[in-house]
C-alpha cells in the first residue's frame, strides 16, 4: 500500500516535469500515461489489492491522479497552439500573395470612352444582330444590287439568297443597326451603334477579317452638315485633346449625300510625318454624311420634313492612335504582355 502510494507520487512528479514541443511528443505523453495500456490504467488495476476499508480513500487518490494527468495533457496541447505557428515556418504577419487582377481589353476601354462622349451629347446606344439579312445590311442602306461591297470578296455570306429568300451574312458595318432603329423608332433619333463587324480581308498588320465600329445616326428637323461637323469635332477633341486638328474630304457612300471622310492630325507624330500617317501628317478616322433621302424613305421618314447625319468609325483605329498600336493583330492574339499594359484610359 505504502509502496503504491509512493509509486503514484513518483509518477505524478514525472508528469509535472514533462515538456513537449511537438504533436508527436504530446501524443507519446498521452499514450504513456493515459492510453489504454498507460500508467494511469495500470495503477487503477492495483485497486484490487487494496483492502476494502481503504478503497474509498484510495479511490479518491487515484481519481486525483488521473485528473492530474489529463490536465497536464491539456496544458501540453494548448502550449503547442502557439508553438505550432513557428513550427511550420509560417509568418502570419507577412503580406499575402497578390491576387492577379485582370485588365480591360484596350478596344473595350476605347469603345467605352467613345460611347461615354456621345452619351454626353444625348446619343442612346443601340445594338443589333451580327448575322444580318441582306436588307438591313445593304438594301435599306441604298446599296444597289451591283454595288462592289456586295461582292463575295468583302462579305462573309452565311446563306446565299434565292429569288424568294434573303441572303444571310455577317454584318459588314453597324449601319445595319441604324436600319433597325429607323424601322422601329420615329424621329427625333439620336443613336450610336457600337459593335463587331466582319469583312473578308486577308489578315495583316493593317487589316483583319473582323473589327469594331461605332456608328452614329442623328435624325430630326433642321439637322445640317454644320451639326455633323461640330458633333464630330467635339468628339475628337474629347478623345484626343483640344489641340487636335480636323479636316473633311469629300467622299462617297451610297447611304449618305453629301458624304465626307474626316481626317485628324496624326496623334503619333503630331503632324510631322510617320509610318502611321504615311508621312502626310493626317490620319483618316471616319466616314460620314447627310442621310440619303432614299434611306429615310425606306423607313417611311419624310425627307422633306426630316434630315439627318450619320457617321461610322473603327474602334481599332482610334485605339491605335491613342495607344500607338502598330499592328492590328495584337488586339486579338491574347498576348498578356500586350493586354496588361492597358490599365485604364
Ligand atoms: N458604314 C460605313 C462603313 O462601314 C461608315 C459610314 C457610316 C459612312 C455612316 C457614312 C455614314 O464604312
Amino acid at each position: 500500500m505504502e509502496q503504491l502510494l509512493q509509486q503514484i507520487q513518483d509518477i505524478q512528479n514525472e508528469i509535472t516535469a514533462v515538456q513537449a514541443t511537438s504533436h508527436e511528443e504530446v501524443e507519446q505523453f498521452r499514450i504513456k500515461y493515459l492510453g489504454t495500456k498507460g500508467l494511469v490504467k495500470q495503477i487503477m488495476g492495483e485497486m484490487k489489492q487494496v483492502p476494502n476499508e481503504k478503497k474509498k480513500e484510495f479511490g479518491q487518490i487515484l481519481n486525483a491522479f488521473k485528473l492530474h494527468a489529463e490536465a497536464k495533457l491539456e496544458v501540453l496541447q494548448a502550449g503547442l497552439g502557439d508553438e505550432a505557428e513557428e513550427d511550420n515556418g509560417t509568418d502570419y504577419s507577412m503580406p499575402g500573395d497578390p491576387t492577379p487582377v485582370g485588365t480591360r481589353h484596350p478596344l473595350n476601354l476605347v469603345r467605352n470612352q467613345m460611347v461615354s462622349i456621345f452619351k454626353r451629347l444625348g446619343f442612346a446606344v443601340a445594338e443589333g444582330p451580327e448575322i444580318e439579312d441582306d436588307w438591313h445590311n445593304f438594301g435599306a442602306m441604298n446599296l444597289p444590287l451591283d454595288h462592289p461591297a456586295r461582292d463575295m470578296q468583302d462579305t462573309f455570306y452565311v446563306k446565299e439568297g434565292t429569288e424568294t429568300e434573303s441572303a444571310w451574312l455577317l454584318r459588314t458595318h453597324t449601319s445595319s443597326v441604324q436600319a433597325r432603329v429607323m424601322e422601329t423608332q420615329k424621329p427625333p433619333i439620336r443613336v450610336i451603334c457600337p459593335g463587331r463587324v466582319y469583312r473578308n480581308e486577308t489578315i495583316s498588320a493593317r487589316a483583319h477579317c473582323f473589327f469594331h465600329q461605332v456608328e452614329g445616326l442623328y435624325i430630326d428637323e433642321n439637322v445640317s452638315f454644320a451639326d455633323l461637323k461640330q458633333t464630330l469635332y467635339f468628339f475628337v477633341q474629347e478623345m484626343f485633346g483640344k489641340d487636335v486638328k480636323v479636316r473633311f474630304r469629300p467622299s462617297y457612300f451610297p447611304f449618305t449625300e453629301p458624304s465626307a471622310e474626316m481626317d485628324i492630325s496624326c496623334q503619333i507624330c503630331a503632324g510631322k510625318g510617320c509610318n502611321i500617317c504615311k508621312h502626310t501628317g493626317w490620319v483618316e478616322i471616319l466616314g460620314s454624311g447627310m442621310v440619303h433621302p432614299k434611306v429615310l424613305e425606306n423607313f417611311g421618314i419624310d425627307p422633306e420634313k426630316y434630315t439627318g447625319f450619320a457617321f461610322g468609325m473603327g474602334v481599332e483605329r482610334i485605339a491605335q492612335l491613342k495607344y500607338q498600336v502598330n499592328d492590328l493583330r495584337l488586339y486579338s492574339q491574347n498576348d498578356l504582355r500586350f493586354l496588361q499594359q492597358f490599365k485604364s484610359v
